[in-house]
C-alpha cells in the first residue's frame, strides 16, 4: 500500500485551538497551497483535522503520516515538510 498521499491531520480540539493551531493549519495550507481536506496536485499530501489524541499539554499537535508530533511551530513544520518532500515517490 503506498504511503501518499501522507496524510496531516492538525488537532483541532479546545486545547490545541488555544494554543495555536489555527495558526499551524493556516500554515500548512499557505506551504501546501491546498485547503482542509484536500490533497496537493503532486498526490503528495493531504490536510486533515483530527480530534484530541491526549497530548494536550503538549499542544498545538498533529499526526503526520503514522507518527505525531507535539509542541508545533510553523519553523518546525517546515523542517518536516521539508523531510517529507524528500521522500521517493
Ligand atoms: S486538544 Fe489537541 S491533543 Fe488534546
Amino acid at each position: 500500500m503506498s504511503q501518499f498521499p501522507i496524510v496531516i491531520a492538525v488537532c483541532t480540539s479546545m486545547s490545541c485551538v488555544k494554543s495555536g493551531a489555527e495558526t499551524i493549519m493556516l500554515h500548512l495550507q499557505q506551504q501546501l497551497g491546498i485547503g482542509l481536506n484536500e490533497t496537493t496536485a503532486d498526490g503528495r499530501f493531504r490536510l486533515e483535522e483530527i480530534k484530541c489524541f491526549d497530548a494536550c499539554s503538549a499542544a498545538p499537535t498533529a499526526r503526520i503520516g503514522e507518527a505525531y508530533y507535539r509542541q508545533l511551530t510553523p519553523e518546525k513544520l517546515d523542517q518536516l515538510l521539508d523531510k517529507f518532500r524528500r521522500l521517493p515517490m
